[in-house]
C-alpha cells in the first residue's frame, strides 16, 4: 500500500508519516530528506545555490522515482510538491491513499513562526506578515491539496490523534 501525505509547510507531514509508518510496519520516506541525501545538501542550500526551479525539477524526478520504486510506503511530500507540473496527477495515480493534512491559517502561522529559518520560502517574511502571506499562498495551493483522496482536518489534534484517525481511513 502506498500512502502519500500532502499539505502546507509545517502541517505535520513528516511527523505524521513517520509515526504512521511505524504503527503500520511500512517504510517511511520523507521526500525532502530523500532529496537532501541524494544531493548531499540541505534544501536551504539547494535553494540558495541552484534556485527554486532547479529544486522543483529535482522534486518532480524524485517523486516519480520514489513512487515507482516502492510498492509499500508512507511518503511525506514537501509543501509545494503537489502544486508543480503534473505532480498531483502522479500522486493520485500512484498512491492507494493520498491525504491532505489540513490546518487553518492561524494554526499554520503559530507553527511556522518559530521554524522559519530552514524554510526558504518564508524565512524573509516578518512574523506580523505571515498570516497574510500564508493566506494568499494557501489560496493558490489549496486547489492542488484538495484533490487528495482524503482531506483530513488537523486543527486542535495532537500527533497521536491524527495518526489514530488516519489509520481508520485506510
Ligand atoms: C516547500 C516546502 C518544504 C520544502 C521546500 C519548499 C514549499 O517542505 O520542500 O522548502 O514549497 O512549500 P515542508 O513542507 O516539509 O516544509
Amino acid at each position: 500500500m502506498r500512502v502519500v501525505l500532502v499539505g502546507y509547510m509545517a502541517s505535520g507531514k513528516s511527523s505524521v508519516g513517520r509515526l504512521l509508518a511505524k504503527e503500520l510496519g511500512l517504510e517511511f520516506i520523507d521526500l525532502d530528506a530523500y532529496i537532501e541525501e541524494q544531493q548531499k545538501k540541505s534544501i536551504k542550500t539547494i535553494f540558495s545555490e541552484k534556485g527554486e526551479i532547479f529544486f522543483r525539477k529535482l522534486e518532480h524526478e524524485m517523486l516519480g522515482k520514489v513512487l515507482d520504486e516502492h510498492q509499500d510506503l508512507i511518503l511525506s511530500t514537501g509543501g509545494g510538491t503537489p502544486c508543480y507540473g503534473n505532480n498531483m496527477e502522479t500522486i493520485l495515480e500512484k498512491s492507494d491513499h493520498s491525504i491532505y493534512l489540513q490546518l487553518s491559517i492561524p494554526a499554520l502561522v503559530e507553527r511556522i513562526k518559530g521554524e522559519k529559518e530552514d524554510r526558504p520560502l518564508v524565512k524573509n517574511i516578518k512574523d506580523e506578515d505571515l498570516s497574510e502571506f500564508i493566506g494568499k499562498h494557501l489560496f493558490e495551493r489549496r486547489q492542488y491539496y484538495a484533490q487528495a483522496k482524503h482531506v483530513f482536518e488537523c486543527d486542535g489534534k495532537n500527533l497521536e490523534t491524527v495518526v489514530y484517525e488516519i489509520k481508520q481511513l485506510l
